[in-house]
């Protein structure tokens, strides 16, 4: 048995499988995001021990047999967070995550720093871990000083998993301290934020063995003695992994609280200037491009809760088949966006609004804002070079066919829908403690499911989709100079 431990915005999941990938159960754990101030975002490590306790405890109470037999476990996460953690390994703040985008003046001034760029091959985005330190510097000096380590969350998770400080590549990528294309730690740009490689983890590829089972850990789950914590991966590369986005021409469309186009690279093909991320992929000499927009289920449940209503009663309220725009406009740009913008002052907007503008038009412009921005994601991959025809979708919200109708559509590609089952980040980790453990091939373990539906573009509609598509472009611009 192999157990993947994702630690997501949202909740801590953990998933069981045989060693013949079969999922045998999972279970989760809820998590708040605290947002003390606007652009703020934060989450207490602690909570995450107390997620993942009850997610495998709920494991343990229904299948006490089949978690006893576990011997691999790995590890998927939220990226970016920046975990301080004391000298005795005790976490000095909350974690400032992904989506904080306070620290922006210092990424950009960490950006203009052309060293970042040609190093990590990425823009510093604020979402990044390095600028965090930045700002913890000017702003909490104590504690930058009492900052032993910075850890990315998983790897906190690990730290109480295993006693030990290790990371691997997928993840560390986006911290803007690795070098992307060397796989390793830059001792020239940890020496930018005033830190050195003391202060990193050691490095592992994520099919690698990173650290053992603690015997507490282990004796409270019922485990036995050598249980190997595979490296595993950032959440999108575990997905890939998931997925089996693997292979250069694989790609997904993930539907979580962020957006996320992945393509899968066999090589490292960066370009900063079109805000695409470029980051090493979880199996070795693998390397992966990504857009990543900032709120995508995050915006529908954003009106959700001004609505009054759950997000699929808003989207049971479209049915499946798709409308054409109605001339109302949404900006998903909740807290800012990264590809193809780079802008964390921005805010979203909706325009157009007429007397008829109802609930489901409302519902439907968000849909369709979202499904724009996953355009420009598309857009940015393509000036990068990757060519992609098709992608699969996940994340939870593509259990709505209107939604995924509108991506298609969108992005004129056909998605594939993957036939029943928990193909997400979880299952990619889960896949990669396998590897870890057995010294499995990764590309023999990391197969794509099959797929139960494909949705294709409305050729109907493609019109008056590429007319909202202008008109959503035409906004940023228009808005920016009113809002900043
Ligand atoms: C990727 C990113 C998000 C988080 C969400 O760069 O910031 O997708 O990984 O958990």
């Amino acid at each position: 048995m192999y157990l993947g431990l994702d630690l997501g915005t949202s909740a801590v999941k953990a998933l069981l499988i045989d060693g013949d990938q079969r999922t045998v159960a999972s279970a989760t754990g809820e998590l708040e995001v605290s947002r003390p101030h606007p652009g703020w975002s934060e989450q207490n490590p602690a909570d995450w021990i107390a997620a993942a306790e009850i997610a495998v405890g709920t494991l343990k109470a229904a299948h006490p047999k089949e978690l006893a037999a576990v011997r691999g476990i790995g590890l998927s996460g939220q990226m970016h967070g920046a975990t301080l953690v004391g000298a005795a390994g005790e976490a000095l703040r909350p974690c400032i995550l992904w989506n904080d985008t306070r620290s922006h003046r210092e990424a950009a001034a960490l950006d203009a720093d052309p060293r970042f760029r040609a190093i990590t091959g990425n823009i510093v985005f604020p979402g990044f871990t390095a600028p965090k330190l930045a700002w913890v510097r000017a702003n909490e000096p104590k504690i930058f000083a009492a900052t032993r380590k910075v850890l990315l969350p998983k790897d906190y998770l690990r730290l109480w998993l295993t006693g030990e400080y290790i990371s691997e590549m997928s993840d560390s990528a986006g911290t803007a301290w690795l070098d992307v294309a060397g796989r390793r730690w830059s001792a020239e740009l940890l020496a930018a934020t005033d830190m050195t490689e003391g202060h990193m983890p050691a490095l592992v590829e994520g099919t690698q063995a990173g650290g053992r089972l603690r015997g507490p850990v282990a004796a409270r789950w019922g485990m036995g003695g050598n249980v190997v914590v595979a490296g595993g991966a950032g959440d999108n590369a575990a997905s890939a992994c998931g997925m089996g986005t693997v292979r250069p021409g694989d790609a997904f469309v993930s539907l979580g609280t962020s957006g996320v186009l992945f393509a899968a690279n066999g090589a490292y093909l960066p370009n900063p200037e079109s805000a695409v991320h470029t980051f090493c992929h979880a199996l070795p000499g693998a390397w992966h491009q990504m857009g990543v927009i900032l709120s995508a289920t995050d915006s529908l449940n954003w009106l959700a809760g001004i609505a009054g209503r759950d997000a699929a009663e808003l989207t049971a309220e479209l049915g499946d088949t798709l409308r054409a725009p109605t001339g109302v406009s949404f900006l998903p740009y909740l807290s800012g966006e990264r590809t193809p913008h780079n802008d964390a002052l921005m805010r979203g907007a909706f325009a157009g609004l007429a007397h008829q503008s109802d609930r489901a038009a409302l519902t439907q412009a968000v849909l369709e804002g979202v499904a724009f921005a996953f355009r420009d994601c598309l857009e940015a991959l393509r000036a990068a070079g990757t060519k992609l025809d098709r992608a699969t979708a996940i994340g939870g919200g593509s259990r709505s066919r209107y939604w995924l109708g509108a991506i298609s559509t969108a992005l004129g590609i056909p998605v594939d829908i993957p036939a029943d089952g928990d193909f997400g980040a979880a299952f990619g980790a889960a896949r990669l403690g396998l590897i870890a453990a057995t010294g499995a091939e990764p590309l023999e373990v990391c197969t794509a499911p099959a797929t139960a539906a494909t949705i294709e573009p409305d050729a109907k509609l493609a019109a008056a989709y590429a007319d909202a598509y202008a008109r959503y472009r035409a906004l940023y611009p228009a808005i920016k100079g009113a809002l900043n």
